[in-house]
């Protein structure tokens, strides 16, 4: 073999090697910012080695992109909101889709252009099935972003057989696809399977509601990995294959944990599951008997606490209050107070949505637990103080088996002696339901957004 060949494959096993270990790192926040340093070593030598082994004649090309793609990416990155996180990822996984299937079509092209094209089984399928996922990730991840984004409606869009039509259309597809194998030099059946995918994602992910995108963002990330393989089988590229399986793994066991986190199937996440369930009326919580406390009155039920734990959700995200948190937590603890956080797997719109915030607000990584490891502890804790969080801890995901979040495992805060609730009215959460916590004879509401609550009750405590 070619010593410049040995030199490619060895530099991609390391490649591939340091992209499994950053991956593995990326599972805990202690080691997740290192375990991303190692991924993008590994993604840095794969790129060099592409270019250097490619034999490219021209690189201006490749630089143009490169400095435009840097500039925009960047510009996005440092622009974007934490809140705006998901749709951001859908994007790029629309992209990332998208890229493998102008990769594919055109090493395709390429092939048809030669005297003696190469056009084997192995090939063509690939090619096939890169165009296919490809695309569907691609306008499928733009509706999820639309959605998000509330540039196309949130809400779930269905029209007269609209379910015939896709199963139509995947049945075409299939066809095609044998056709396109059977009969390669004829590129027709490559460009309807690019015009039918097109159409398929927009009709796969329409009629799922807003709230459940970032679930689908996650599979569409699963999704724009498989293309990436499919297009490494195109391209015989073995660094590509082993990104694309990674990215593609990684992305279905993340949608797993997510539907596990929620207690539902992804079928019914996929067929508008939440949209369909009924909900409790806002009439039937206004009847309860609602107590509500001001910081003043907050403040020194703090100041009787010898341990509280705190549960943040989406809205802490929203106010971006973790610093308001973590300056509450160092004033806690000066007066002798345990403090702790309750983490639970789908607090917030993604994954580890809390975590990233309180880790950028210097909080230690050994005051966060997770839902399994704090549970027993609210039974013997003063006061859970709930920051923006509303399903994650609705306790009718314990009982209530007309609730559509029951069976959902939830963080048992109203077991606390007393519970803190701050948000700012008494709307609800992402899964449109009441919470019955609200009405407990152990629980307090805490009006107001979530950084202005969380300094005026620091201020109160430090004045006590
Ligand atoms: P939610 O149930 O969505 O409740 C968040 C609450 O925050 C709202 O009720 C809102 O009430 C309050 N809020 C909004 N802005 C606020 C502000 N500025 N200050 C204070 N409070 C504010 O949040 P959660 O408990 O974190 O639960 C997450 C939900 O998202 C779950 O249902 C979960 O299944 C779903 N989900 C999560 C994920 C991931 S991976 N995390 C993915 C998909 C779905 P007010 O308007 O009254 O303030």
């Amino acid at each position: 073999m070619e010593t410049i060949k040995i030199i490619t494959y060895f530099s991609y096993l390391i490649a591939s090697v340091l992209f499994i270990i950053g991956i593995k790192m990326l599972g805990s926040p202690k080691t997740a910012r290192k375990g991303n340093f190692y991924s993008a070593v590994g993604m840095f030598i794969a790129v060099v080695v592409t270019l250097a082994d490619q034999g490219i004649l021209n690189f201006q090309y490749i630089l143009i992109g490169i400095i435009i793609g840097s500039i925009v990416g960047a510009t996005i990155a440092i622009k974007v909101k934490m809140t705006a996180m998901p749709q951001m990822v859908g994007l790029l996984n629309g992209f990332g889709g998208g890229a493998s299937t102008l990769v594919a079509f055109s090493v395709y092209y390429d092939q048809l252009s030669l005297p003696n094209p190469n056009l084997n089984v192995q090939f063509t399928i690939a090619v096939m099935l890169s165009i296919l996922i490809g695309t569907v990730t691609f306008s499928g991840s733009l509706i999820a972003f639309g959605k998000l984004q509330e540039i196309v409606s949130g809400k779930v869009i269905k029209f007269p057989l609209q379910n015939p039509i896709s199963i139509l259309l995947m049945a075409a597809a299939v066809v095609l696809l044998v056709m396109g194998v059977v009969n390669p030099q004829d590129a027709t059946p490559y460009l309807i399977v690019a015009g039918i995918s097109l159409v398929l994602g927009v009709l796969l992910v329409l009629p799922i509601g807003g709230a459940d995108m970032p679930v689908v963002i996650s599979l569409l990330n699963s999704y724009s990995g498989i293309a990436a393989a499919t297009t490494g089988f195109v391209l015989n590229n073995s660094m590509l294959i082993i990104a694309g399986s990674l990215v593609g793994a990684s992305g279905i066991i993340l949608t797993n944990i997510m539907c596990k986190g929620m207690n539902r199937s992804l079928m019914n996440v996929v067929l508008g599951g939440w949209e369909n369930a009924g909900t409790v009326t806002t009439a039937d919580a206004k009847k309860v008997d609602i107590k509500s406390v001001d910081s003043e009155e907050a403040a020194m039920i703090f100041d009787a606490a010898s341990k509280v734990i705190i549960t943040p959700g989406y809205g802490m995200a929203v106010a971006q209050a973790q610093h308001a948190v973590k300056e509450l937590m160092i004033v806690l603890e000066k007066k002798g107070i345990d403090v702790k956080f309750a983490i639970h797997p789908v607090a917030g719109r993604m994954p580890g949505h809390m975590n990233v915030l309180l880790a950028e607000a210097d909080v230690p990584y050994d005051k966060l637990y997770a839902l399994e490891d704090i549970n027993d502890e609210f039974s013997n804790t003063d006061v859970a103080l709930i920051i923006g969080a509303n399903d994650v801890v609705n306790p009718a995901a314990r009982h209530d088996k007309n609730s559509p979040i029951y069976g959902m495992p939830i963080l048992n805060v109203d077991y606390a002696k007393t519970v803190i609730m701050n948000k700012r009215s008494m709307a609800s959460g992402y899964a449109g339901i009441d919470n019955e916590l609200f009405g407990y004879p152990n629980n307090l509401m805490y009006f107001g957004d979530a950084k202005d609550a969380i300094t005026k009750l620091t201020n109160e405590i430090k004045n006590l």
